[in-house]
């Protein structure tokens, strides 16, 4: 049986936590953890150089010496709240974006057609594309979502596998699942976020001095408040382990942008009126749950 690396003291495994490594199941076992005191997430720094450039890249948004367009940046990002040592093992203290939310609901987005560096061999470029090619033609693809119905006072959590096997026209339902339909209007939720999206995307249209290769939105919302008055949603970029230095300097990072383009596209087509939901097959999985990592759980 594979061993456990060892928690350290006074964290669990992250909670909420809707993509990427989970502790105890990626192949390395290492996960995304918090401190029980204070929710702060660790994120272990893996792989290098993967880690040290995502450390690097965090170091060098919050420093005092950057400045220019990339600064406003800042309130899309978790902040850096210092660095930690266990065990042999280095992680990045975040701010936790997830834990003030009562029911909160995730989504984690990657952006870009191009999921691969330049530093990836001809397989690793192979398998970037395998994983799904819908997103050379639209620039993103979901990796995660779990989404709390009020209804049933459950929580839905769909993986990534299962998020793959939607084709593009399908991902329109699968987003819409996301923002509570077809129990609730998905609408005022999808207004907001996209509010959240556009901003980025100016920012974004504006900076020229990074490239961000295969990193995500993560976009949340609290599934309890759905009126207007009192909605409460978050969009922020997370996974920063292949973002390098502009080489041109000149221009925007047009592989990122045509993603979050996209990803603004079909938000705005689910607050069409003409918008009707369609349920998915593939995102069923109230009857066969020991088979799956989708699952849905009942709250007590
Ligand atoms: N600051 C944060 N607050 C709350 N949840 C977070 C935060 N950062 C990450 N998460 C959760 O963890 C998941 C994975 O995060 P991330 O993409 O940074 O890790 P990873 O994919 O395991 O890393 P890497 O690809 O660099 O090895 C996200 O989808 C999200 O659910
Ligand atoms: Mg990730």
């Amino acid at each position: 049986m594979d061993v456990l690396p060892q928690l350290p003291p006074d964290t669990a495994p992250l909670e909420h936590q809707v993509a990427g490594h989970f502790y105890g199941r990626s192949k390395t076992k290492f996960g995304l953890l918090q401190r029980c005191s204070t929710g702060d997430v660790l994120k272990p720094l893996l792989n290098p150089p993967r880690g040290p450039r995502e450390h690097q890249f965090y170091d060098n948004i919050f420093s005092d010496k950057i400045s220019g367009e990339i600064v406003k940046l800042r309130p899309f990002l978790p902040k850096l709240l210092g660095t930690y040592q266990f065990d042999g093992m280095t992680y990045l203290i975040l701010e936790n974006i997830i834990q003030s939310y009562e029911y909160p609901c995730a989504i984690d987005i990657k952006l870009g057609r191009v999921t691969y560096d330049c530093e990836a061999t001809p397989e690793k470029i192979e398998r970037q594309i395998a994983k799904f090619e819908p997103a050379a033609e639209i620039g993103f693809q979901l990796l995660g979502w779990k989404t709390y119905r009020q209804l049933d006072n459950s929580y839905i959590y769909h993986d990534k596998k299962c998020a793959r096997s939607l084709t593009k026209d399908d991902l329109l339902y699968g987003m819409a699942h996301f923002f509570g339909a077809p129990e609730y209007d998905h609408r005022p939720i999808v207004r907001a976020v996209l509010e959240r999206l556009v901003a980025l995307e100016q920012i974004m249209a504006k900076q020229y001095e990074f490239v961000f290769i295969a990193s995500s939105l993560l976009i949340v919302y609290d599934g309890k408040n759905r009126e207007n008055d009192n909605i409460k949603v978050d969009v922020r970029l997370v996974d920063f382990a292949h973002v390098f230095p502009s080489s041109s300097n000149t221009e925007p990072d047009e592989n990122f942008l045509f993603g979050l383009r996209h990803c603004i596209n079909y938000l705005k087509m689910l607050i069409d009126d003409k918008f009707q939901y369609i349920s998915i097959d593939k995102l069923d999985h109230t009857t066969n749950l020991s088979t799956s990592t989708c699952y849905k759980t009942l709250l007590k």
